[in-house]
């Protein structure tokens, strides 16, 4: 599917904690313009690999059910998809209001799990549409009541999310198996872990811990040694946390400290940083001089809207 035009991105139809579709005006214009393979290794709602432009794209998760989702998305035509979940509402009477309906179709999910596009309408009705499963691998997340559903928004972002996976290739892997030696100069590795220092529903059994970190920080220093591309989101400081580690290690690349304050977006630099929160993105190439210095005078504002199918729009990048 041809990428949007004039900056606007499409948007995944999975509502992905930490998911990086707002912030996808700061991340896309900062990777290379010519990319020949490019991989997603956190692939989560898969915001970032349906709106990039590359010769080949490979979304990755640990995830199997998130991916087994993907996958079934692309075995189908988007109108059996549409017919399959407005069945399955119909069958449960699902609404915003139908609590019994919802878990009607969530113990009839754990009984079976044999089929992914059930999971999908599951997370539409869910609390803020989370997915997460019990240890003993049973769906548990409660009803969205007053507020989940199937609604327009996400109808129009799973049509066009179907057509932008039709040359997405998934994989469903643990990062730390990804083939460094298969990447050469020209390819790029997006980075969008769970990160160390916040808290988040794929992450809540331990999932990401201090091990990780460390793997992965190494894995991107072999890709830096090989000419490989990449770029990491992650964050330095949250809520009066730090992580240390990632703050001694980016000191060897470079680090775009980005804007949260979506109303008037803006790259800045790290002493203007009035968020509790710094969210970065770090590179190991130089973005530009004027961005990719912490403590540099200069700023670029990124003005951008949202446009009424949700999608964002950059109006204008201006260097103050
Ligand atoms: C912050 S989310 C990614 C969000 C995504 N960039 C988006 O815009 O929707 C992090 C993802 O990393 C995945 N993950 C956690 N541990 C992993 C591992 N060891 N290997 C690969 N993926 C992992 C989680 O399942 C989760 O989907």
């Amino acid at each position: 599917m041809a990428k949007q035009s004039k900056n606007t991105y499409y948007k995944s139809p999975m509502n992905y904690t930490g998911g990086k579709h707002k912030l996808l005006p700061q991340i896309l214009p900062v990777f290379p313009k010519e990319i020949n393979t490019f991989v997603d290794l956190f692939t989560g709602g898969a915001n970032v690999a349906i709106n990039v432009n590359a010769n080949k794209i490979v979304a990755n998760d640990l995830d199997s059910k998130v991916i087994g989702i993907y996958e079934r998305f692309k075995d189908f035509p988007i109108e059996d998809i549409l017919h399959h979940i407005e069945e399955r509402i119909a069958q449960y009477q699902l609404s915003k209001t139908n609590k019994e309906g919802y878990l009607a179709l969530r113990s009839n999910y754990n009984w079976a799990q044999d089929e992914p596009l059930d999971l999908f309408v599951l997370i539409c009705y869910s609390f803020n549409h989370q997915i997460r499963f019990n240890n003993n691998g049973e769906f548990n997340m409660p009803f969205g009541k007053d507020r989940s559903s199937f609604n327009d928004s996400i109808r129009k972002n799973l049509i066009s999310f179907r057509e932008c996976i039709e040359n997405i290739t998934f994989t469903n892997k643990d990062f730390r198996e990804l083939k460094v030696d298969k990447l050469k100069e020209g390819d790029f590795v997006y980075c969008d872990p769970p990160y160390l220092i916040t808290d988040a529903t794929y992450n809540e059994q331990g999932g990401w811990d201090f091990r990780c970190e460390l793997d992965l920080l190494a894995l991107l220093d072999r890709l830096n040694e090989k000419g490989v591309g990449f770029a990491l989101s992650n964050v330095l400081t949250n809520k009066g946390k730090e992580n240390e580690l990632l703050k001694e290690w980016c000191k060897k690349y470079h680090t775009l400290h980005l804007s949260k304050t979506y109303a008037n977006c803006s790259y800045h630099a790290k002493d203007k940083t009035t968020d509790t929160t710094d969210e970065v993105l770090i590179t190991n190439y130089r973005v530009s001089v004027d961005l990719a210095e912490p403590g540099t005078d200069k700023t670029v504002e990124t003005t951008w809207k949202q446009e009424a199918n949700g999608t964002m729009s950059v109006l204008e990048n201006k260097i103050v």
